[in-house]
């Protein structure tokens, strides 16, 4: 397989984990980007990898969409003259050439920046209209965004108070809420932004919140995700911090990943999830509309009786 990277500067190596870094990459050119491959990803992945949403145009509402049987290259199309967003989770499971590809990616960085060594790796594809945005949010893993088709502008937000509150990251490491969070227009004053072209890549700060609008044309990026032993570490702070406060009303501060404090967070934890304490309550998605390429946004709501069918045979 070819590389990746042409190079990573020093400059990325320090920077690495505690800040934005932008690197360019060679995907690009890949078949496995081609119209006739991301078609046959959409009709061949696992139904439960696969997350389409359609979404309003400034404010933060967004629904889940039925694929309700459509060829790929007719779901393309709704994609291409929509306002649509695909999610492709674990691409890496449909096709063994992202498998390949995840590797690569993950031993050229592993090779040269120093102590990075990462286990639950996940590759998923993002495939989106010209006009489709996400909103504010963020996400557990260490991540970064692959721009392989098209331009996207992201937002990135400092990962601590006001923009990313503990008690919501909390939730989220609990599974008691999804990641979105509460957004205010003037969080923007203290963001970085990136306008993604192809080629390029992005990593940010653990849990950075962010929110992205394509610029133009039709889309087609890739997510990674990673843990590594300090990410699991925030994880379980998280985690016995909710513990703390959910359970013995108390306002935990400490967000330190060692120390006495922060073992009994993880004893804390391991002892929860093992008394069955926690919620194991798997978010369930409701689908309220279906893919229609016909359809000014390549979706249509769907009624009630379609819901309940859709909702019955999961998606
Ligand atoms: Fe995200």
């Amino acid at each position: 397989m070819p590389r990746v990277f042409d190079k990573i500067d020093s400059k990325d190596i320090a920077l690495w984990g505690n800040h934005t870094v932008k690197l360019q990459h060679n995907l690009g050119e890949s078949e496995l980007f081609s119209d006739e491959s991301l078609a046959n990803i959409v009709e061949s992945i696992d139904p439960k990898h696969i997350d389409i949403t359609t979404m309003g145009e400034d404010v933060s509402t967004w629904g889940h969409v039925d694929r309700a049987g459509q060829p790929g290259a007719s779901v393309l199309e709704a994609v291409r003259g929509g306002r649509v967003w695909i999610n492709l989770q674990a691409i890496e499971q449909v096709d063994p050439r992202f498998k390949d590809l995840l590797d690569q990616m993950y031993g050229e960085l592993e090779g040269t920046l120093p102590d990075f060594k990462t286990f639950k790796r996940k590759l998923g594809m993002l495939i989106s209209s010209p006009t489709a945005r996400v909103f504010y949010h963020f996400d557990v893993p260490g991540q970064a965004l692959w721009q392989i088709r098209g331009r996207k502008r992201i937002w990135i937000y400092p990962p601590t108070e006001p923009f990313l509150p503990s008690t919501e990251v909390e939730n989220v490491v609990r599974s008691l809420a999804m990641e979105d969070l509460s957004y205010e227009p003037w969080y923007d004053d203290y963001a970085e932004v990136y306008d993604l072209e192809p080629g390029q890549m992005l990593h940010w700060a653990l849990n950075g919140p962010h929110r992205v609008s394509n610029l133009d044309g039709f889309s087609v990026s890739l997510t990674t995700e990673h843990w590594t032993s300090e990410i699991r570490r925030s994880y379980a702070m998280h985690y016995g911090n909710g513990i703390l406060r959910n359970a013995a009303h108390l306002n935990p501060k400490s967000r330190s990943l060692d120390g006495p404090m922060f073992w009994a967070k993880v004893g804390l934890t391991a002892a929860w999830r093992k008394s069955g304490m926690d919620a194991k309550q798997g978010y369930q998605r409701k689908l309220t509309y279906k893919i229609d390429p016909s359809a000014p946004l390549g979706v249509v709501p769907l009624d009630e009786s379609e819901q309940k069918q859709a909702a019955r045979l999961g998606g």
